[in-house]
């Protein structure tokens, strides 16, 4: 049986000036998750958000926060980012010469596990770390930025994760240039989870964006 569809707006599109509110619109435009894209000017080549930034949206939702971490090293950091109440810690399966480590420690942490692919890395990355893992996130744009356009090469890749995931009870998540179109896409290829900052920000209507989203992807019309 498919998994309920869940939409985790990207507060990258938010009004910076305005977090706490944005967060608590999108909560209640229905969203399922609040994904927080952590950068690094290092690994990516634009600089966002800290744990501070987090543990003071942390009050405005109940919802997850699934926090996204585009940095290396990003060990150093998973603590401070777990105490700040994150419950989802996504790395890059890029960032560290020792993933299965980062990943233990995401767990020690009592946090759920997430790892990133970037798009020219193959799903071989995360072969053998799988059974570590609640989440997987592909990136279907090069991380760093929100409104880039969604890289077609990148549904092959979900069907093969997949596939890689059997009955794993692990999350399969996009993230980059989902719209209503794309999403359809990316579901079709075996998402279950979609994150999306431009096409739910857009226009300030979050609530029918959110819906749309999920309507486009709704497989029992067809
Ligand atoms: C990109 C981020 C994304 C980004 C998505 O590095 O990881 O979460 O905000 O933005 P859109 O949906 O606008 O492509
Ligand atoms: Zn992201």
């Amino acid at each position: 049986m498919p998994k309920t569809l869940l939409i985790a707006p990207s507060i990258l599109s938010a009004d910076f000036a305005r977090l706490g509110e944005e967060v608590r619109a999108i909560d209640a435009a229905g969203c399922d998750w609040v994904h927080v894209d952590v950068m690094d000017g290092h690994f990516v080549p634009n600089i966002t958000i800290g744990p501070q930034v987090v543990a003071a949206i942390r009050p405005h939702t109940k919802k997850p926060l699934d926090v996204h971490l585009m940095i290396a090293p990003a060990d150093p950091y998973l603590e401070a980012f777990a105490k700040a109440g994150s419950d989802i810690l996504t790395v890059h399966a890029e960032a560290g010469p020792h993933l299965d480590r980062s990943l233990q420690l995401i767990k020690s942490l009592g946090k759920q596990a997430g790892v990133s692919l970037t798009p020219a890395t193959p799903e071989s990355a995360i072969a053998h770390v799988l059974d570590r893992l609640d989440l997987i996130l592909v990136m279907t744009v090069n991380p760093g930025f929100g409104g880039q356009s969604y890289i077609g090469a990148m549904s092959e890749k979900i069907t093969r994760i997949r596939a890689m995931i059997g009955g794993r009870p692990i999350r399969l998540e996009v993230d980059g240039g989902i719209t209503p179109e794309t999403a359809a896409l990316a579901v079709k290829a075996g998402a279950d989870t979609l994150v999306a900052g431009t096409a739910v920000f857009k226009g300030g209507h979050y609530r029918e964006n959110i819906a749309m989203l999920r309507a486009a992807t709704d497989t029992s019309s067809g």
